[in-house]
């Protein structure tokens, strides 16, 4: 394998003069505000090295890579008794589709479409205030970066608040089937603080190392998550990660992957990267269409895929 630094560049560089760059979200006023020449990468691998390229050191609106972060949270606080409320398979609906919450009573798919993410939600916040459950989240994302510079939003999130009509409706409709425990209004409160934190590749990269190394802070030792939690939210993020649009991201790229409708994914590839790409641009399924492509590149030149015999 070439050097990494240039495979890296060589990415970026490439990525600089993509001419489909996919559409920039529009259904609030800070996202469409967004560049779409915009473009960052960053890799950090399992024996420590971390490569940076393009906008890699510049935030982004994580959005929906944030439910990867709530989840781990929310699995720490009540365990395996989270499964009694969200599902394990792929929707194969949009991120915030309503259809199947009535024939499957309230219970959403998976923990990353909205519904799930938003149960998920219900139970971080369990007997807290708002307020401390989003700081809660905020500590701990920027314990696994190791870096308190991460900041939330407010405007994103006010943003989301005022446009937020489906996720209320999906909220309201989980707690009519008894699935949500909370107020929609105080879960929507947080959700929309977790999905406004403002972080670049290299910080979101960094906080996915626990992913990569079996449950395991690198920069402390301790573990974050067992190995077993940590292999099952990589299998959640292969299969359901990108929505309807998991199986065409594992065909592609072939790892775990969540994506954010700022444009943001978080790729890990246990055992050897955490990767984090950006380009608000998206695809017809919400997911970054650059940072796709850069990550089948990646693959391409690196053979890091978790189906590649090369890696293991
Ligand atoms: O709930 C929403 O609509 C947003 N805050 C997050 C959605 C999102 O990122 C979906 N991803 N592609």
């Amino acid at each position: 394998m070439a050097d990494l630094a240039a495979i890296i560049d060589d990415i970026a560089a490439e990525m600089a003069d993509a001419p489909d760059r996919g559409t920039v979200a529009s259904y609030i006023p800070p996202l469409a505000a967004v560049d779409p020449r915009r473009f960052g990468i960053a890799v950090v691998t399992a024996d420590g090295r971390e490569c940076i390229a393009g906008d890699g050191d510049m935030a982004f609106s994580i959005q929906s890579v944030s439910k990867v972060f709530a989840l781990t949270l929310a699995l720490g606080a009540v365990g395996d008794q989270l499964w009694r409320r969200v599902g394990v398979e792929p929707s194969g609906s949009a991120f915030n589709s309503v259809v199947q919450l009535e024939s499957e009573h309230g219970i959403p798919r998976n923990p990353f479409i909205n519904a799930g993410a938003i149960v998920v939600t219900d139970i971080l916040l369990g007997h807290h205030e708002p307020r401390e459950a989003i700081g809660e989240m905020l500590r701990f994302v920027r314990m696994l970066a190791g870096d308190d510079a991460i900041y939330i939003d407010e405007a994103v999130a006010r943003a989301e608040q005022d446009t937020g009509f489906r996720n209320m409706a999906l909220a309201n409709y989980m707690r009519s089937f008894g699935n949500l425990d909370q107020a929609a209004e105080r879960v929507l409160g947080v959700y929309f603080h977790h999905c406004a934190l403002a972080m670049s590749c290299r910080q979101l990269a960094r906080a996915g190392r626990f992913l990569m190394a079996g449950g395991r802070n690198p920069d402390t030792g301790h573990n974050i998550v067992s190995a077993r939690r940590a292999r099952r939210i990589n299998a959640l993020m292969l299969t359901c990660g990108h929505y309807d649009g998991s199986g065409e991201f594992a065909f592609r790229v072939g790892m775990a992957g969540k994506s954010g409708v700022g444009g943001g994914i978080l790729a890990v590839v246990p055992g050897i990267a955490s990767i984090a790409v950006w380009s608000p641009g998206l695809n017809e399924r919400g997911n970054s269409q650059l940072g796709t492509l850069a990550l089948e590149r990646l693959v391409q030149r690196t053979g890091w895929s978790i189906f590649d015999p090369r890696v293991f």
